[in-house]
């Protein structure tokens, strides 16, 4: 949440720190700014606006901003303080000379910021980083120290009052050539360039300048110049660093082509399902391999249950994940909202294995759970995206996804790959229990099928197209499914609701009379998940239920199956795959179909209104 590009070097800082920014916007984007300092005129100057990154951009240009060579910037997603100029960051201290980013939550500004208008400090926005600013400020003027000690001293100084958490980069107008960084909690890389240096909330931003990065720990503190940093400890001495090579291709984080990341990423899945496999199908022995679970086999064959954590859409894949677990693997299992769990108090035998399950990795809620579990002393392990994140960090072991960044705020591929991965788990996990030779060879052969299944279903999208026009206008939606696909139509409602705002519900088929059935009506349409499998003739009831209160159906249904176009408005048809697999390809059409719905309203579908990828605050 919230994205923070610094740049010291050669170049002249206004057009990297907007490309920047607009890299970054999919974490933030209700105000953005840049504070930029020039060492010929001495003079440090902060541009900042409410809106987007374009918004700032045309501020920008109209303005008499000199060229210079250092700046920090910021894109907002507001915590403290609604999104005006004023809140935008960079923030100035009470001298003006000090300009700071900052990305996390404060939670004792409001103690420090009264003791500083106790003694005479004036605030102009409702921020908390504002108060941090001054609490540099206040540390530098009373600071004995020379050179750049003396600003990154009273960085450490200021932060040692400090709870909560922060990325920020921090400028002085007495320090030419010098950014400082630090970060506890909120993700901070540094990429190193040729006689320059970058400091980025998310590594995707530097691709197109280096490959070459530092992922920053927390109570880690970076003094940048062009040509060298330093990292040192808040808390002591130098700090250790690995440099390391980025593994995306540069243009990874572009949208190739394709009108939004969202829909490239959706169409990139095919490829989703290749990466989270790749080398992990033991055809030998029917199984799985995922070493980086870090555990023996005696210990996994001791596990007695197994519990998932996450948010939002890796929530949902946790419950498919569960229910394999269940189904396939006999071992007992349940997923958990990660925001649940670490409140509460739940009796769990001593060999029940955690999973935290988060793309970004920085959830604020899945990285909390995760430490409340291995606090209590079990095993907690992370299925992530980002491999240099928090969870992947803090975890036991785990298993990375590889799915690429995911720029679009809707998760769509790294959904697919996380239910592709519990899907090893379960093979894995199966075979080490009752699970036949024989099934877990029909499950790897399943797997090679998928990548050809989603390009076909890809295929159809101008049909999906065509539905979602005809359904655009509803003022609701519902979605109905049953055993695998009650977490797909879960799933379904949510990329709905989160980029068209049309109102769009997910329930269990079986829920419907139970007090749903009340919303049935001839503008309401309904999406059930059909499949030919065993609750085939259910479904088809639960159709039924639906059409005879006039309501419009879509029937998701398994190609191949021309009955069901007797009773279903439309019909969208997927491939057929083994029952476990199935929601990874039963989700494409209905992710293609939110898309739709929101492209023929007009919404902005790669930053939906009120929302931002990765979530660092409770
Ligand atoms: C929905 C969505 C969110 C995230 C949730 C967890 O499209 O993107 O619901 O899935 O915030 O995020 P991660 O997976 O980064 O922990």
């Amino acid at each position: 949440m919230c994205g923070i590009i610094a740049y010291i070097g050669p170049r002249d800082v206004r057009p990297v720190l907007l490309d920047g920014l607009s890299r970054l916007e999919y974490r933030g984007y209700d105000s953005a700014g840049l504070a930029t300092l020039d060492g010929d005129r001495g003079s440090l100057s902060i541009v900042k606006k409410a809106g987007r990154i374009a918004e700032l951009a045309r501020v920008v240009h109209e303005s008499t901003l000199p060229p210079a060579h250092q700046g920090i910037s910021h894109t907002r997603w507001a915590t403290h303080g609604e999104p005006t100029d004023v809140n935008a960051h960079p923030h100035a201290d009470g001298s003006g000379d000090l300009a700071i980013v900052h990305n996390g939550v404060i939670e004792n500004f409001q103690t420090l910021k009264k003791q500083l208008e106790a003694e005479g400090h004036v605030f102009a926005s409702a921020t908390d980083t504002e108060v941090l600013s001054h609490l540099i400020g206040r540390a530098y003027s009373e600071s004995t120290e020379t050179g750049s000690q003396r600003l990154s001293g009273a960085v450490k100084q200021a932060l040692r009052g400090i709870k909560g958490t922060y990325g920020i980069a921090v400028m002085h107008r007495d320090h030419h050539g010098l950014i400082v960084g630090a970060r506890r909690g909120s993700p901070l890389v540094l990429g190193i360039g040729e006689g320059e240096m970058f400091l980025s909330s998310d590594a995707a931003a530097l691709l197109p300048y280096t490959n070459k990065v530092v992922y920053l720990k927390d109570f880690d503190l970076v003094e940048l110049r062009a040509g060298q940093f330093d990292i040192q400890s808040l808390t002591s001495g130098r700090s250790a660093f690995e440099i390391e090579e980025l593994g995306f291709a540069p243009d990874a984080a572009e949208r190739g082509g394709f009108p939004h990341y969202m829909l490239k990423e959706i169409h990139e899945q095919p490829q989703t399902i290749e990466n989270a496999i790749r080398g992990r199908l033991n055809a030998e022995e029917s199984s799985a391999l995922l070493g980086g679970l870090n555990l023996s086999p005696a210990a996994l064959r001791d596990v007695e249950r197994v519990v998932v954590l996450g948010c939002g859409t890796a929530l949902h894949a946790g419950m498919i994940g569960a229910h394999m677990l269940e189904d396939m693997a006999f071992v007992a299992a349940e997923s958990e909202c990660a925001g649940e769990f670490r409140f509460k108090n739940r009796p769990l035998p001593r060999n029940t294995l955690f999973f935290a399950v988060s793309q970004s990795g920085e959830t604020a809620d899945t990285l909390g759970a995760l430490r409340e579990a291995r606090r209590r002393g079990h095993i907690g392990l992370g299925i992530c995206n980002n491999v240099a994140s928090t969870i992947a960090r803090e975890s036991d072991g785990g298993t990375y996804m590889h799915a690429g960044p995911e720029i679009g705020v809707a998760a769509t591929k790294s959904f697919v790959s996380q239910v592709a991965i519990f899907g090893l788990l379960t093979l894995l996990l199966g075979r080490m229990r009752h699970m036949s030779a024989g099934t877990g060879t029909g499950i790897i052969q399943a797997y090679a099928q998928l990548p050809d299944q989603i390009t076909r279903i890809l295929e159809h999208q101008a049909q999906i197209e065509s539905i979602a026009r005809k359904y655009a206008q509803a003022r609701s939606m519902l979605f109905l499914g049953r055993q695998y696909h009650y977490p797909v139509a879960l799933e379904a409602a949510l990329k709905m609701k989160e980029i068209s705002y049309i109102h769009a519900a997910g329930f269990a088929s079986s829920e419907l009379k139970h007090g749903i059935i009340a919303l049935i009506d001839p503008e309401t349409p309904t999406v059930i998940l059909c499949p030919q499998d065993s609750l085939y003739e259910k479904n088809i009831s639960t159709i039924q239920e639906v059409k005879a209160r006039r309501g419009p159906v879509i029937a998701m249904a398994t190609e191949g199956d021309t009955g069901i176009k007797d009773h279903a408005d439309d019909v969208i048809y997927v491939p057929r795959t083994l029952d476990m697999l199935q929601p990874i390809l039963s989700i494409i059409p209905l992710q293609l179909l939110s898309y739709y719905t929101a492209v023929a309203l007009g919404r902005d579908v790669d930053k939906p209104r009120n929302l931002a990828k990765s979530v660092t605050v409770e």
